[in-house]
């Protein structure tokens, strides 16, 4: 079992709360604050009904931030893109199960085009269908709110979730990280990390209202804290 230190957990702010006139502004700010990557959302209107950011806008953050991105892609047929937003620096990328027949060939792919790669559950979405793919990914990323939007409120059964997989993981000796998206705030960050989350999203938390700097500084004191 993978040993788990201090220091493990990872806030990964997301920029689709943050003022997109100013991208860059918002980048300085969670890179000061100790942000461990950056999170962005790419949704297509078709998986999600929202439409965000491409590979141009992954190109523009890559340009100006040293963190290693974390792409969550909320849309269908991925496949056809993963080239164009490895290409764009995503270093982390994570598909939906739910959008895509042939999981093992596109986390192989993912991983090929030299990107850590992560599956996706919504929340709905049983942690049975990791079952054959756990083996192969980097991270998984639990869904925590229904995707589509920022500034949802939290599933709390997601907390459950991510403990049942924590279990699951170290049962069966793997590596891969928990990553949580939606709803995350200083009210449940602590508990999250408790229940084994290793890497937590936060827009709305981050960059709703208030300094996103302390915003950003206060989710991680909170984090480190809960750290076993
Ligand atoms: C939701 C996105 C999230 C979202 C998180 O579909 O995947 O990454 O931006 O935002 P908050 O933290 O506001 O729920
Ligand atoms: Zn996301």
């Amino acid at each position: 079992m993978a040993k788990r230190t201090r220091g493990r957990t990872v806030l990964s702010p997301s920029l689709l709360s943050a003022d997109f006139g100013n991208l860059a502004d918002a980048v300085r700010a969670v890179e000061k604050a100790g942000a461990g990557a950056i999170h962005l959302d790419v949704m297509d209107g078709h998986f999600v009904p929202n439409l965000t950011i491409g590979p141009p806008v992954v190109k523009a953050v890559d340009r100006i931030s040293a963190l290693p991105l974390d792409v969550h892609l909320m849309i269908e047929e991925p496949d056809r893109y993963l080239e164009a937003f490895r290409e764009s620096g995503a270093d982390w990328i994570s598909v939906h199960v739910e959008a895509v027949h042939h999981l093992h060939r596109t986390v192989a792919r993912i991983r090929q085009l030299g990107a850590s790669p992560g599956v996706v559950l919504n929340p709905a979405t049983p942690l049975s269908t990791l079952e054959e793919i756990l083996e192969e990914v980097d991270f998984v990323l639990l869904m925590s709110v229904n995707p589509g939007f920022g500034g949802q409120a939290f599933i709390p059964s997601a907390l459950a979730k991510v403990a049942a997989l924590r279990k699951i993981l170290s049962r069966r000796g793997l590596k891969a990280r928990i990553e949580v998206d939606g709803g995350v705030d200083a009210g449940n960050a602590a508990d999250l990390v408790r229940a084994g989350a290793d890497i937590l999203v936060a827009g709305n938390a981050v960059f709703g209202k208030g300094d996103p700097v302390t915003n950003a500084r206060d989710l991680i004191r909170r984090m480190r804290e809960a750290e076993g």
